[in-house]
């Protein structure tokens, strides 16, 4: 069975037919930048120009950057703060025509999508996926099991908002190196690891691509580290699943 999957990322906004079997894409995603401001308006007529794309109709799973609970978002770190309190199934629904859509806080989707189909696949115990991006999202799993809205990309480093120092926008930002930014991921994760004791850390978000550049660097966290293995799909694939209330 094929639902759709749309991924609303702070540059970005991607979506594509998810093939729930395999767990991939069924067909190559459309992107479209996210406008700027990201206002629920703007960004809901983005999301159906992705969707119109493949002529699409049938249920939407749809990932937003920041707190969503029963579709509503609470928060919005990286995009317009109107978003707060907005009904995002409702208000895209009727940009779609009256499609379904279900909606979910991005790094939860991605978490899903590589529990079920990627780096996740089978881990019992405390598994917690974070996604380097903008922000810092994470996803924390216990026994399979999704612990939803953890935002523990704000937790407080050395005096500052972790996702402001380790986030990949921040190693944009202030140009910092390979071994520069590694060292502030390493004391992400040792604070992570302080808190929740996981056995696996996914690192997911478009830098998982480039694991080979930083991940060998990270040492002194017990937990095994992992890149995510369906990169930047997890998002889009994850969403999906969502929708189809898997
Ligand atoms: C938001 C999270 C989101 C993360 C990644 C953070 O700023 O608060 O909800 O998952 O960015 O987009």
């Amino acid at each position: 069975m094929n639902v759709f999957g749309v991924d609303i990322g702070g540059s970005g906004i991607k979506g594509a037919p998810v093939d729930l079997e395999r767990g991939d894409l069924a067909e190559p995603r459309h992107k479209v930048l996210t406008p700027q401001p990201a206002t629920p308006d703007d960004v809901a007529d983005s999301v159906a120009e992705v969707v119109r794309n493949f002529g699409w109709s049938g249920p939407v799973g749809v990932t937003f950057p920041g707190v969503v609970t029963h579709n509503t978002v609470r928060t919005a770190a990286n995009v317009a703060k109107d978003w707060v309190g907005v009904d995002a199934s409702a208000l895209l629904g009727e940009r779609l025509g009256g499609m379904p859509v279900t909606v979910l806080n991005d790094a939860d989707a991605a978490g899903v999508a590589e529990m079920s189909f990627g780096a996740g696949r089978g881990r019992k115990g405390t598994v917690v996926l974070l996604t380097f991006g903008t922000g810092i999202g994470s996803a924390v799993f216990i026994d399979g099991r999704l612990v939803p809205n953890t935002e523990l990309g704000h937790l407080e480093l050395n005096g500052h908002e972790a996702e402001k120092r380790a986030s990949t926008k921040a190693k944009d930002d202030e140009d910092l190196s390979w071994p520069h930014w590694a060292r502030r991921v390493q004391k992400y994760l040792a604070h992570v690891e302080m808190l929740l004791s996981p056995e696996l850390f996914i690192i997911g978000g478009g830098v998982s691509r480039k694991a080979d550049r930083f991940l060998p660097l990270i040492e002194g966290v017990d937990a095994e580290v992992v890149p995510a293995e369906l990169q930047n799909n997890a998002g889009i694939v994850g969403a999906a699943m969502a929708a189809a209330g898997r």
